[in-house]
C-alpha cells in the first residue's frame, strides 16, 4: 500500500506498508524518516524535535547531500550538505511488485533554482525498494556540457539501544579524517564510542556492521569509497534546536559517501552511482 498524505503546512509524503516493512518518504529531500522491518524496531533514528518545514532539513532518517557533503569548499555562505535535501523532488514510479516489496523512484532534475546555487544541469534519480531490508540507490547524471565535480552522502541516522552499547565493524584498518581535531588517524581497532566523533573514513569496505545490543544493522554499500561516521554527544545536542539534549544517546550516523579527497568528476553524459542496502 503506498499512501500520499500531506501535514497541515502542506508538506507531502509517502507512506508505504507491504508485508515486509513500513516506511515513509517526503517529497522534500526524497528524505526517508522512516523504515520499520514488521515486528521489529524502526532501523532509522528521527529526532522527537524534527521539524518538517518547506526548506529546512530533517533532523533523522536518510538525508542526501548533493552536489556536496558538508561545508562548500569555496563559500561558506552555501548550505552545508548542498541543496537536494531541501528540494522538492518528484515522484516519478511508485510500484508493488510480486515479492510485496515497493519500489519508489524519484527525481530532481536541475532547475533556474539550483542553477543559481551551482550552475549546471544534471538529473538525479533515487530508486527505494521498501522490503525486508531498505534498499537504495542514487543515480546522479551529468546532463551538461561540461563535466562536474560532486561530492554525496546517504547520510543515515541509525536507531540504537544506547550510543555506549554499540560498536562498528568494518572499519578497522581504514585511515580516517577527524573533522573535530583536523588531523588524519589511523583506526586500528572496531570503532566504540565515548566523546563526539565526526570522522571521514577512505578506503572503506563494502561491507559494515552496526552491533548493538540485541541485533546487528547491516550495510552494504555501492559506488561510495568513503563512510562518514558522527555523533554529536552532548555539548553539541545542547546547540542544536532540532535535537533534544539527550538525543544523542540513540543515534548515530553511518553515511554511505564519497567525501572529500574521495569526490567524484561526472563526465558529460556519464552517471555515478551511489548506494546502500540496509537491514
Ligand atoms: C555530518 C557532519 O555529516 O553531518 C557533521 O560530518 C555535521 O559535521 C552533521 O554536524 C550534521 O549536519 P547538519 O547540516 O544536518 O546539521
Amino acid at each position: 500500500m503506498i499512501i500520499e498524505k500531506e501535514l497541515e503546512d502542506g508538506f507531502k509524503y509517502l507512506e508505504i506498508k507491504n508485508a515486509h516493512a513500513e516506511a515513509k518518504i517526503t517529497l522534500q529531500g526524497a528524505h526517508i524518516f522512516h523504515f520499520k522491518p514488521i515486528k521489529k524496531e524502526p532501523i532509522l533514528w528521527l529526532s522527537n524535535l524534527a521539524q518538517f518545514k518547506i526548506g529546512k532539513a530533517i533532523r533523522g532518517g536518510i538525508p542526501i547531500c548533493f552536489p556536496w557533503f558538508g561545508k562548500h569548499k569555496l563559500d561558506p555562505s552555501l548550505a552545508q550538505h548542498g541543496f537536494a535535501r531541501t528540494s522538492i523532488w518528484k515522484l516519478v514510479l511508485s510500484e508493488e511488485l510480486e515479492d510485496n516489496t515497493t519500489h519508489i523512484i524519484l527525481e530532481l532534475t536541475s532547475n533556474l533554482e539550483t542553477k543559481k546555487i551551482w550552475n549546471y544541469d544534471f538529473t538525479l534519480h533515487l530508486a527505494v525498494t521498501i522490503g525486508e531490508k531498505l534498499d537504495i540507490e542514487m543515480t546522479i547524471t551529468n546532463r551538461d556540457k561540461k563535466a562536474f565535480e560532486i561530492s554525496t552522502a546517504l547520510h543515515s541516522y541509525f536507531n540504537i539501544s544506547d550510543i555506549e552499547n554499540i560498536l562498528i565493524e568494518g572499519v578497522e584498518g581504514c585511515r580516517y579524517f577527524d573533522a573535530l581535531s583536523k588531523k588524519e588517524e589511523l583506526q586500528n581497532e572496531k570503532l566504540n564510542f565515548t566523546e563526539e566523533v565526526d570522522r571521514v573514513y577512505f578506503n572503506i569496505s563494502k561491507n559494515i556492521d552496526l552491533v548493538d545490543k540485541n541485533r546487528t544493522i547491516k550495510l552494504e554499500q555501492e559506488g561510495s569509497n568513503s563512510l562518514v561516521i558522527w555523533n554529536p554527544w552532548l555539548e553539541k545536542s545542547k546547540t542544536m534546536s532540532d535535537m533534544e539534549d539527550e538525543g544523542y544517546k540513540t543515534m548515530v550516523c553511518l553515511e554511505t559517501a564519497n567525501a572529500l579527497e574521495d569526490s567524484q568528476i561526472v563526465g558529460v553524459g556519464e552517471s555515478h552511482v551511489l548506494g546502500v542496502v540496509i537491514g
